[in-house]
Parts: C-alpha cells; sequence; structure tokens
C-alpha cells in the first residue's frame, strides 16, 4: 500500500491511542456491534471438515449440472461474484460449470429468458438470504422452485441447496419442509462480511476453484493484521487515511483498476464499505473506475471537476496471459514505437501517467497492490478489506455491522404493495 502523502505524519498520540482502543475493542469483541465480528477469526477457526463438506457438494453440482444458479442479493452474492469473476477466463466463465446469479435484481424478463436458458441444461440452484425474508431473492426462487419442480419432479429437492439462518427466517422453514440441504450463516457473521462463509465459498467451489486457498490467503492476512502496530499494518493505514482524507475535504473515494475482472471486487468493496460506513450523516461514498474505459468518459471529471475525490488504485503485479505489440511492416497505424511492449506494459504507463495527472488535478492518491490474480491473494485481500472497514468506520465512531437505513425503503414498498402487518 502506498500513499501521495505522508502517513507517518498523520499518526499523531491521539489517534494511536484511539486506534489502540480501537484495535483492542475488536479484538477484545466488545466494540461497537461486537456481536458480528465472527469473521474476524473465521479463518484461522473454521474446521477442515467443513471445508470438505462444501467441496464435497461442489463435486456433486458440477457432476450433474451444467449451470448453478445463485439466488441472494447484497452480501449474499457480491462475494462469490466478485471471485468468481476475478478468477474467470473472459469468455468462458468458468471451468466445466457456469455460474449465474439471480434474485439481485426484480425483472420478468430476467427470470422468463433464465428459465428459457436453463430448458436444455441441468441444473442446481444455491438460494442464499441471511434472514430468509429478503424480498427480491425470495421473488426469483419462487418462480425458479416452481420451474425446478416441474422439470424434476421428486428430484427437484435434490438440486436445490438453502444457505440460511441456522433458526428462523422463511426460507429456512421452507427448506426444513421441501428437506433442501442446507448450510448455515452463522449468527456472527453478517451478510457483507459472509464470503469466506458457506454463502461465498459453495459457489466459488462450484465454479471449479480453490476454496482452501482462499481461505489460505485469508489466514495469512488474518495473523498479519491482527497485529496492532500502526507504521507497518496495511489495514490500519488504509483506515487512518482514508479518514484523513474524509476530514481534509476528501468525501468521495474513487477505487480505479486496470482489470475488468475486479468489476465485481469493486462492486463488493463498494457494498462493504458504503453499507459499513455511510451512516449518521457520516461516511465515505465508494464508487469505482474502471480504466481504461473511464479515462475516456468520468476521468475527464476526476482530472477537472469539483475537487472532493481521492482515488485508490487497486493494481496486479502480474499477469498470467499477455500480448506483445509487434512491429507492422508499414507502421500504418503509427504504433511501431510500441513494438516490443506487452500490454500489461503498457497499462503499467498508464497507470503512472494516470496517476501523476490526476495527483496534478487535486486527487490523492492511494495505490493497493497485489502480487497476482489467484485464489490465495484474492483471500487475503478481502480480509483486508474487511478488517480495514472495521478500523475506518470505528475511527468514524460508526457501528460497521448493522443497516439501519436498508430498512426505509423496505417499510415504504412494504406499505405500498399492502404487506400484511404494514
Ligand atoms: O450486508 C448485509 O447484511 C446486506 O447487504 C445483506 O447481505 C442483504 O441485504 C441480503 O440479506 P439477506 O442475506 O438476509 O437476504
Amino acid at each position: 500500500l502506498s500513499y501521495s502523502g505522508d502517513y507517518l505524519e498523520l499518526l499523531t498520540p491521539e489517534l494511536e491511542n484511539k486506534l489502540e482502543a480501537i484495535h483492542k475493542g475488536i479484538h477484545s469483541k466488545s466494540s461497537k456491534g461486537a456481536d458480528f465480528l465472527g469473521w474476524l477469526d473465521w479463518p484461522s477457526t473454521l474446521s477442515q471438515d467443513f471445508l470438505d463438506d462444501i467441496k464435497e457438494t461442489a463435486n456433486r453440482i458440477r457432476s450433474n449440472s451444467d449451470v448453478l444458479v445463485v439466488i441472494g442479493i447484497g452480501g449474499s452474492y457480491l462475494g462469490s461474484k466478485a471471485v468468481i469473476e476475478a478468477l474467470s477466463t473472459p469468455f468462458q466463465q468458468s471451468k466445466d460449470i457456469e455460474v449465474i446469479f439471480a434474485g439481485h435484481l426484480v425483472s420478468g424478463e430476467y427470470l422468463k429468458q433464465l428459465m428459457t436458458y436453463l430448458d436444455d441444461k441441468e441444473v442446481t440452484i444455491n438460494v442464499i438470504s441471511k434472514s430468509g425474508t429478503t424480498s427480491e431473492p425470495a421473488i426469483a426462487f419462487r418462480f425458479l422452485q416452481q420451474y425446478m419442480e416441474k422439470r424434476y419432479g421428486d428430484q427437484a429437492a435434490k438440486r436445490i441447496i438453502v444457505t440460511t439462518d441456522e433458526e428462523k427466517g422463511a426460507l429456512r422453514t421452507l427448506a426444513v419442509n421441501k428437506g433442501y440441504q442446507r448450510y448455515v450463516v452463522p449468527d456472527s457473521i453478517g451478510g457483507r462480511y459472509s464470503v469466506l462463509t458457506a454463502v461465498g465459498l459453495l459457489p466459488i467451489a462450484a465454479a471449479g476453484f480453490d476454496i482452501d486457498q482462499l481461505i489460505n490467503g485469508a489466514k495469512i492476512a488474518e495473523q498479519e493484521f491482527g497485529k496492532f502496530d500502526t507504521k507497518s499494518n496495511r489495514a490500519i493505514q488504509y483506515a487512518v487515511i482514508r479518514k484523513h482524507l474524509y476530514d481534509a475535504g476528501y468525501p468521495v473515494e474513487i477505487l480505479a483498476t486496470f482489470d475488468e475482472k475486479l468489476k465485481y471486487v469493486q462492486e463488493w468493496w463498494k457494498q462493504l464499505f458504503g453499507e459499513s460506513e455511510g451512516k449518521e450523516g457520516k461516511g465515505i461514498f465508494p464508487s469505482s473506475v474502471s480504466y481504461s474505459t473511464d479515462l475516456h468518459s468520468l476521468g475527464q471529471y476526476i482530472q477537472d471537476g469539483k475537487r472532493m475525490l481521492f482515488e485508490t488504485f487497486l493494481m496486479v503485479e502480474k499477469t498470467p496471459v499477455d500480448l506483445t505489440v509487434f512491429e507492422a511492416e508499414n507502421d500504418g497505424d503509427e504504433l511501431n514505437y510500441l513494438s516490443g511492449l506487452t500490454l500489461h506494459e503498457f497499462n503499467a504507463a498508464c497507470h503512472e501517467a494516470t496517476a501523476s495527472a490526476h495527483l496534478q488535478g487535486g486527487v490523492p492518491q492511494v495505490t493497493i497492490t497485489m502480487d497476482q490474480l489467484d485464489e490465495q491473494h484474492l483471500g487475503h485481500l478481502l480480509y483486508f478489506y474487511m478488517i480495514a472497514c472495521a478500523y475506518s468506520a470505528y475511527l468514524f465512531d460508526i457501528n460497521p455491522f448493522n443497516q439501519p437505513g436498508v430498512e426505509g425503503y423496505k417499510t415504504n414498498m412494504f406499505k405500498i404493495l399492502n404487506k400484511p402487518g404494514y
């Protein structure tokens, strides 16, 4: 992690004390909302039996299905979508099986087309909702459950897996009554912190990716970011820099990448920080751009518009597949000056150029660099963001683990739709 300003200068004795109190509050599980700190030591405490069980189910899905439909919204889908997209090869989502998401939007057209698309394929459904009562995935599941029962009859129950609360919620009751296989979302882990539980792991494993390595990366991060050292702990650094920039008049953070495969890591990050921190009239607004695409779009605003933005580059050092610009005979496109350069190197130059232009334009910068895009590094990154987010929210004196603001639209919607009791 690097920062365009002087990080050490930010560490006043008062801030050090506050950080120490936050660290103690998190690790003794006594901070605000501490009931939801279950993700903190989850990587180091989950059992190999649990991982093996997930892998066994994933292998069964892979052996009898062409498509896994994952139904969920918010934290119940963004984590697995982020990891699957980041690890997949472009134009060929995953090995052997396709993972399709539903229930994150409400659209008759989407569901109808999806069911038509599924018609000539073998299908498994994983419906995920911690509360078991969220309308959007419940609506999608009502249609897809009926679809599965029409197609598979008695056998439908063997192709539906439910991930929800251990004891409560409509989805849990439904699963028990129908005899669906169930996975539990631990009580102490909220949706946006649940990517490393069955919520994220089952779809990721079914897509063919190595969940042992994902957890391994998170374990390394748990150890690394569990140490209280304000000078070297990068999760603390990131939280401190963000809060400093917010106080200095930069309430909007743009997460910028040079790889479209990271688009859903950006979406997951936006949910994590936005829903954890945006409360009580405070918090940094998380937004994202994908370069070079957005250099020819939002780049203008970032360079030259209202000065309220800071930019965090998420960079990947190595790429497994690349192309080198070759010498063309007549140089008709005038690109021979690039010959010998790989496209990854082109992006590195573009990053350097963009960073210095935006910095000159008054946009402070943070750069987070990961070595490569694989399961271990992603596990490490996801855990880094989760713990950094907790520090960040606590620096704002905010409980990172509730989302009271999300209820507003729901109550209005239920009233408009005449839901009993509203
Ligand atoms: O982070 C959260 O808690 C939310 O974004 C939830 O994940 C989202 O609202 C979906 O909730 P549920 O899993 O209960 O359907």
